[in-house]
């Protein structure tokens, strides 16, 4: 028996093609989902579109001070282990759920592998940069997404047989809703023609709880909007900050910027893709948008994606916005970077991420499905050293 965990909204696209693959196999799984997210629009919506099965167990966390949501999670996803034992717990991504629920199952001697392990942005101001090393150090097994995650993971002394480069399974769901995205109608209703608008998504304490930093970022989007017309997802923290700060107010009266609620997947998928540039401090969309070939602009002095920046088509500005303007104005003249696909990011990571569990925490439970790898771990850090050739095509 596995226990997949998600809690907030990037959790879900990681968990619902190991969920997908786990039950193709016929493994016995349970989906716990903590509520760290619990709006329909951060959360259920997330899983109607992805098809992801509701929760097994909820553990309806909800929002709080970091220590509170942590100790909220660890002291329900603690009960629920102590009623229903499992082989191992699967955690994904760095948000507060994963370090809680890793905290929890470690304690109970219940084995854990880590999804997207050994991602280090260096920077402890972060609060996912402690979830990360936290659960890095106690986790049994961890599934690395990108290059770099292998160098930090050896760097800290991780022995290397806790660690398998396994790709990044965000970009199996992304392959898998890119035809249905294509037909949202978003850009209809928006009324916004392909290339011709930057979409933006911030989320981050470091970008909006900061006064002097979100007005920068705001006064960037009204400049950037007398070029391109502006298409922001407002997400919950941010909307909070920007009213909090009579910014919101002054970014809805301007006809060229169009304020979002926080957008199903797939619309912002198809936003995405089509966007001229896109403008972010997320993590998951620096990978998306190399995926995709679109030009992304990390409104972050750092990164712990760095193959987005060295392969795919990300530049992070550094401490000030106002840095963006350069690789802004290189887009806007057609010069952007068109990117190189990164390996295992080809949509068929969950299943090297099952051969693992499989293998090493449930080895009895294959039940003759085959081994599904189409490239294995090793084969991926072949293609490691001889990255492919540029797209010819940025679309
Ligand atoms: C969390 C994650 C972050 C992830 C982000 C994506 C941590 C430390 N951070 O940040 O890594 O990139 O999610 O969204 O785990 N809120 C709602 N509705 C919701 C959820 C939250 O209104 O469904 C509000 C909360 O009340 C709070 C704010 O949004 O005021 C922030 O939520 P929180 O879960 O603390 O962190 P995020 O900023 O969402």
């Amino acid at each position: 028996m596995f226990h997949v965990v998600a809690g907030a909204r990037p959790n879900f696209m990681k968990v619902a093609p190991i969920l997908r693959e786990m039950d193709r196999r016929g493994l016995e799984c349970r989906f716990v989902h903590t509520g760290q997210h619990y709006d329909d629009a951060m959360s259920d919506t997330f899983l109607r579109e992805l098809g992801i099965r509701a929760p097994d167990v909820h553990l309806g966390v909800g929002s709080g001070s970091h220590g509170v949501q942590t100790a909220r999670v660890l002291t329900a996803f603690e009960a629920h282990l102590l009623q229903a034992p499992c082989a191992c717990v699967v955690v994904v991504g760095d948000v507060n759920s994963t370090m809680a629920c890793t905290l929890a199952a470690s304690k109970l001697g219940v084995p854990v592998a880590h999804v997207e392990a050994g991602l280090r942005s260096f920077d402890r101001t972060m609060p996912e940069e402690i979830n990360r090393v936290v659960t890095d150090a106690v986790a049994d097994l961890l599934l690395v997404s990108e290059p770099a995650g292998l160098e930090n993971l050896a760097r800290e002394g991780v022995p290397p047989e806790r660690v398998a480069y396994v790709g990044n399974v965000m970009i199996d769901t992304l392959v898998a809703e890119l035809p249905a995205a294509r037909s949202a109608t978003i850009l209809a209703e928006l009324e916004l023609a392909e290339r011709s608008y930057a979409y933006v998504t911030l989320h981050r304490p470091a970008t909006v709880d900061s006064k002097d930093r979100l007005e920068a970022a705001v006064a960037l989007l009204e400049c950037l909007s007398l070029q391109l017309p502006v298409v922001f997802a407002v997400h919950p923290r941010t909307r909070g900050r920007l009213e909090a700060g009579q910014l919101y107010e002054r970014l809805s009266r301007n006809a060229a910027i169009r304020l979002l609620t926080p957008q199903p997947y797939r619309a912002s998928l198809r936003l995405m893709a089509s966007a001229r540039m896109v403008l972010t401090d997320s993590g998951g969309i620096q990978e998306e948008t190399s995926y995709l070939g679109v030009p992304c602009v990390t409104l972050r002095p750092n990164t712990e994606r760095p193959v987005t920046t060295t392969v795919g088509t990300n530049v992070v500005v550094g401490e000030d916005v106002a840095n963006a303007w350069g690789p802004i104005g290189e887009i806007l003249a057609g010069r952007q970077r068109t990117g190189r696909p990164i390996p295992g990011w080809d949509g068929c990571a969950a299943g090297r991420i099952v051969d693992e569990l499989v293998r090493r925490f449930a080895p009895g439970s294959i039940r003759g499905v085959p081994l599904s790898v189409d490239s294995s771990s090793a084969a991926l850090l072949q293609a490691l050293d001889s990255p492919g050739q540029a797209r010819s095509d940025a679309s």
